[in-house]
């Protein structure tokens, strides 16, 4: 019995039919019985698990031969590696007390690496967790994801391939399906003592080249971008890598005709001298636009200030005007509605983009805060012609 977790997920739903395909036997673990009705008729065990649960992990893992295991993304979180080491120790852990003989982890390239890699840190310790324990391991260090940018091919029809990496750097990249079969193939050859695979697609790409094939394959005349106020998962995630940090208001000076603005539209409803110090620590934003690696919801001032961090490198803003200012509920609820202008540092493009904000105040300070804006406005902006 091979047991595959996040099988509702990219990769490891490849494991999983790889598997079944081969008439071995399989347990999925899902979260949501409903994801695992499919999985029965196709002829798996299934499991309900959580990461964060070890009991139900445990029991999920009891009679493997093999475990595939990931870190599922975690988003949300303000910590990702103090999260990501404890979901890994919670997974190895259940191994352990399982007694699965061989684990297939997948990890991603650079997890050599102590310093600088961001996100790929928690795989990192994730492969040390694993290390100190009795069952095999073997660490699949994937390239860079080609399905990361799948959520940005809407654009391609607009000429556009929003990407935080840098358009002219040619990097490794993996289709989660050659991930998925390769883990299959691992799994089932079993394993012995700790081993390390790489695993790449034959040749490199550039954003730039993967969007010049992309329009040659027919989906659209394309443009790559670069970075934005909202820039890839990775870079957001690894943005909030680090707990951030006491607010160093001279870091954000790019969104400083932004501040002001909010400052005039809540002038004498919140107490604080800059933006920042207006937001209750634990406040709620939610972003209430699709942009490909932008958090729709965040928690806490810290976890904004980290969002923010870096804005200036990509966008600077010169303006922001057109401020209409609705208050509401006795002043606890605002509605601001405005227009911010500015330039892409990279290409020198003109950025306009229009809000609407939707403030909840609660003893004097921001307690959740409503956003939405013209996604489209933004993603032409931060666009690079090929
Ligand atoms: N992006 C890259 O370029 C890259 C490169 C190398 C390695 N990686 C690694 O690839 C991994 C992601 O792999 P993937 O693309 O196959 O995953 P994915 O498509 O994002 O799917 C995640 C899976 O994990 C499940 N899941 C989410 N939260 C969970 C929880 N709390 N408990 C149990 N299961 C949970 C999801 O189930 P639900 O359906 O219930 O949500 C889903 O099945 C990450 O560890 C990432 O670091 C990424």
């Amino acid at each position: 019995m091979f047991v595959v977790l996040g099988a509702s997920g990219n990769t490891g739903k490849v494991v999983a039919e790889t598997l079944l395909s081969q008439k071995r036997n399989v347990r999925v673990v899902v979260r949501d019985a409903a994801k695992g009705q499919a999985w029965k008729e196709a002829g798996a065990d299934v499991s309900i698990a959580d990461v964060e649960d070890g009991a139900a992990l445990k029991r999920a893992f009891s009679g493997a031969e093999g475990a595939y295991v990931l870190l599922p993304p975690n988003f949300s979180s303000t910590q990702v590696r103090v999260d990501n080491n404890r979901r890994a120790s919670t997974i190895a852990a259940a191994i352990e007390a399982a007694g699965v003989p061989h684990v297939v982890m997948l990890s991603s390239i650079g997890a050599q690496q102590p310093h600088g890699t961001g996100p790929v840190l928690g795989l990192r310790d994730a492969e040390a967790t694993f290390t100190r324990g009795r069952a095999a391991a073997t660490f699949v260090r994937a390239a860079y994801l080609m399905e990361n940018w799948g959520g940005a091919l809407f654009a391609v029809a607009q000429g556009v391939l929003p990407t935080f990496l840098l358009a002219d750097k040619a990097i490794p990249l993996v289709a989660t399906r050659d991930v998925g079969t390769a883990a299959a193939r691992l799994l089932a050859e079993g394993g012995s003592g700790k081993r390390v695979i790489e695993l790449a697609g034959p040749r490199e790409y550039s954003p730039r080249l993967f969007g010049k094939v992309t329009i040659r394959s027919g989906v659209g005349r394309l443009t790559s971008k670069r970075s934005s106020r909202h820039s890839s998962g990775n870079d957001v995630a690894s943005r909030r890598r680090d707990p951030p940090m006491k607010p160093r208001h001279a870091a954000f000076a790019a969104l400083d005709p932004f501040f002001e603005l909010v400052q005039r539209g809540l002038s004498g409803l919140v107490d604080g001298d800059h933006y920042f110090d207006t937001i209750a620590e634990n406040a709620i934003f939610e972003f209430r636009y699709d942009f490909p690696g932008w958090p729709q919801r965040i928690e806490g001032r810290d976890a904004l200030m980290a969002l923010y961090l870096g804005y200036g490198d990509n966008i600077v803003l010169h303006r922001a005007e057109s401020l209409v200012v609705h208050r509401c509920d006795d002043g606890r609820v605002v509605v601001l509605e405005y227009d911010v202008h500015g330039r892409v540092v990279a290409s020198g493009a003109a950025y306009d983009n229009r809000f609407v904000s939707i403030l909840t105040v609660e003893n004097r300070k921001i307690v959740r805060w409503r956003d939405y804006m013209d996604s489209l406005s933004a993603m032409r902006a931060l666009s690079t012609k090929l």
